[in-house]
This record gives C-alpha cells, structure tokens and sequence, in this order.
C-alpha cells in the first residue's frame, strides 16, 4: 500500500506544472476567466464524478459525494492576482502585461488541485461531503467570498478550512495562530470643503490644503495617543490629491487611507475617532467634511478546536517541530466570510527559503515563493480531510 507521501510525490510535478501555467496566465479579481476555464478542465480530467459548477462566472466548485452519512467540509482557495508588473526572467513570468501572481494565490489553486486528485484516490474510505471552493477576487473588496456565500456554497457545510503560503516562515513551518489570526481591514476617505481662490488673496478663501495636512498630522494621535498602548491596529493615509496649480487656493482636499483593527470594540472607535478629528479641525478652521468609513473583510477568527485538531494532525504527519506557533498578522483576508457561517480554521503555511533566496514579500514585484511548499500544502489538506472524514 502506498502511502499519502508517496501519493503525494507521485503527483508533485504535475502540482508544480499547474502552479506555473496559472503563474504564466495571471488574472485580475473578478476577471479570472482562463484561471477558473484551466480549474474546471482539470477537474473534469479527474475521474471520481465530482459535481463540478461555477457558483459565479469566474469560480469554480467541485463537490465529492460519498454517498455516506457524515460531515460537510468544505476547502478553499483564492485563485485572483495583483496589478503589479512581474519583472522579465522566469521562465513561467505572466504572459498578462502589468498583472501578476504577486500574492502566492496560483499555488493556492494548484494545492488544492492536487489535494482533489490525491483524495480521489480514498474515495471509499470518506463519509459525507467535501466542497473545494476555488474563489475568485480575494485582492478586492468586497471580494468573491462573499458572492459565492450569496451563491449558497456555505449552506450545510460544517468545517471550513483555508490557507495562505507564506515567505515570512521557512518551507516546513506551519504556522499555527489559535483564535483571531488577520485584521479587520477598513478605508476610509474624507474630503475636505474648503473655498478656493487666489493665492495671493488667502484671507478670501478657507485653504482646504492646509487644514487637510493638520488633519493627516492629527490622526496620528489615533494610535499613539487615543486608543490604548497594547491595542494593535495601524492607520495609514496613502492617497492625498488636491489642487492644479501652484497659484490657485483649491476648493477641496482629498485623502484616503486605511485602517487594521483585531478586535470590534478598536474598529468602531476608530471609526468615530477619525470622525471627531477631522470635523473638529474642518470646524475650526471654517471648513467642513464629507467623512467616510468603508468596513472592508472582517478578521479571521480561527476555532480554537480547530486550531488544535490541525495542530495535532501536522505534527502527526510533519513531526512536532512542524506547527509553528504565530501572532496575528495585520494583512486582510476574506476567508472570514466562509468562517463566519461555521466552525473554520485558517493556515499560513511556511513558503520561503533563505538557502534559496526566496524572502521577498507579498505583494512586491520579486515575489515568488518556494515550490517544494506546495506538496507540503496537498499532504496536510489530505491528512486534515482524512481526519475528519474518515
Ligand atoms: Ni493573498
């Protein structure tokens, strides 16, 4: 009998080929067209009548019935990329001009391809069902999670489970974060009505300029001053645009900026503090504001049974210095959405490698991760659904 390694190995190259060809043909979120068109022709490769549908237009859904009574678990992976040039030099770079697989999302894909075709084969042994999600549009709000959600893929599933490969842990390192494990992720704009006019005359006009930079001055005060030492979130302004000449007082000033919390309690009072902050100075300086605040993913909450289970099964499979304990990361994910509807637990599963010179980070233009992290990523989702389904 062969193992779930050998298994696993058997089909490695093949995880790896398919990871490359989704690298080469990287798409927008919402525009996953090719992505999720490869997804289902290589599902439908698989023999082992998976119920196989596009819950939206561009993701894909493959159902394994088994006929037995049990749990439904569900899987999921993004499949979307980022608008970020890939420099020229890989043999597999995106063929897609200023599009790019920046974010690890097609070895999310590729894994849970893999992870079908090797479960395929324990087919008699699984009871109840499982779902694999290839979800579109996690880079942008409101996200593809939500729409598959509105689609009906949660309805009965009991146990939800994701992960994100990593280049901030070492190929072989699973980390492991028990209950909130990434941030509620907001933005917020505010446009400043101030009254234009010459420069020369500034007693005639309210400079929306100058009120617009106390602003962005005084929200700093959010963190370091407002909310409490041991409250982590962060806040950044990351967009300004005003004016059009160096002679003209503008009418308005604008700025957009973003906001990570962990808990409910810090995203509401953010919300209201930049509210007060930016009216209060508008105010003084005789100004006013249009204020906005757009609540984004909510945070991952892993179960912490969950979180133990899969623990116990990486090291069962790894050894016990594979699961590696972690903090809560600030990046967003809207994995929530699923984890909100049922039990879930949410992965980060090491992908970088020193030795190789793979440490770039997430979203930059040198992003690549280490592929010898993708056979890792199928044998635990094996391991895990066996666990649960056996
Ligand atoms: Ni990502």
């Amino acid at each position: 009998m062969t193992t779930i390694r050998e298994q696993v190995q058997a089909i490695a190259d093949e995880v790896i080929e398919m990871r490359r060809w989704l690298h080469q043909h990287a798409e927008l979120s919402f525009q996953e067209e090719e992505t999720a068109g490869y997804i289902e022709k290589k599902l439908r490769e698989m023999e082992g009548d998976l119920e196989i549908t596009r819950p939206t237009p561009t993701s894909v859904m493959a159902v394994l019935h088994t006929g037995k009574p049990g749990r439904t678990v569900a899987l999921r992976a993004d499949i979307d990329a980022l608008p970020i040039q890939e420099p020229q030099g890989l043999p597999y770079a995106s063929k897609n001009d200023g599009v790019m697989h920046a974010c690890g999302h097609d070895g999310h894909a590729a894994i849970l391809l893999g992870t079908v075709k090797v479960l395929l084969q324990h087919r008699d042994k699984l009871n109840g069902e499982v779902r694999f999600f290839f979800q579109h549009a996690e880079e942008v709000p409101p996200g593809g999670a939500i729409e598959m959600l509105q689609a009906g893929v949660m309805e009965g599933v009991d146990e939800v489970y994701g992960l994100h490969l990593t280049t901030t842990l070492e190929t072989g390192c699973f980390g492991i974060c028990k209950g909130i494990l990434t941030s509620n992720t907001d933005s917020f704009t505010i446009v400043v009505q101030g009254k234009g006019g010459h420069s020369a005359m500034p007693q005639l006009c309210i400079d929306p300029v100058i009120i617009g930079g106390q602003i962005i001055t005084a929200l700093q005060t959010v963190v370091s001053r407002r909310m409490a030492p041991d409250e982590t979130l962060a806040l950044s302004i990351c967009r300004v645009q005003s004016g059009s000449a160096y002679n003209i007082i503008p009418n308005t000033f604008e700025m957009e900026g973003s906001v990570r919390t962990f808990s409910h309690a810090a995203r509401e009072q953010v919300e209201a503090l930049i509210g007060e902050i930016a009216c209060g100075i508008a105010a003084a300086n005789g100004a006013t504001v249009d204020y906005r605040y757009n609540k984004g993913y909510d945070a991952v909450d892993n179960d912490p049974e969950l979180t133990d289970l899969a623990a116990k099964v990486i090291a069962d499979t790894f050894g016990p210095g594979a699961p590696t304990p972690m903090d809560p990361v600030m990046p967003g994910e809207d994995f929530g959405y699923f984890s909100s509807c049922c039990r879930g637990f949410f992965l980060e599963l090491g992908a970088a490698s020193a030795a190789k010179g793979i440490t770039a980070p997430h979203h930059n233009p040198a992003f690549t991760f280490d592929e010898d992290a993708l056979a890792l990523g199928v044998e635990y989702n094996v391991s895990l659904l066996l666990n649960r389904m056996e």
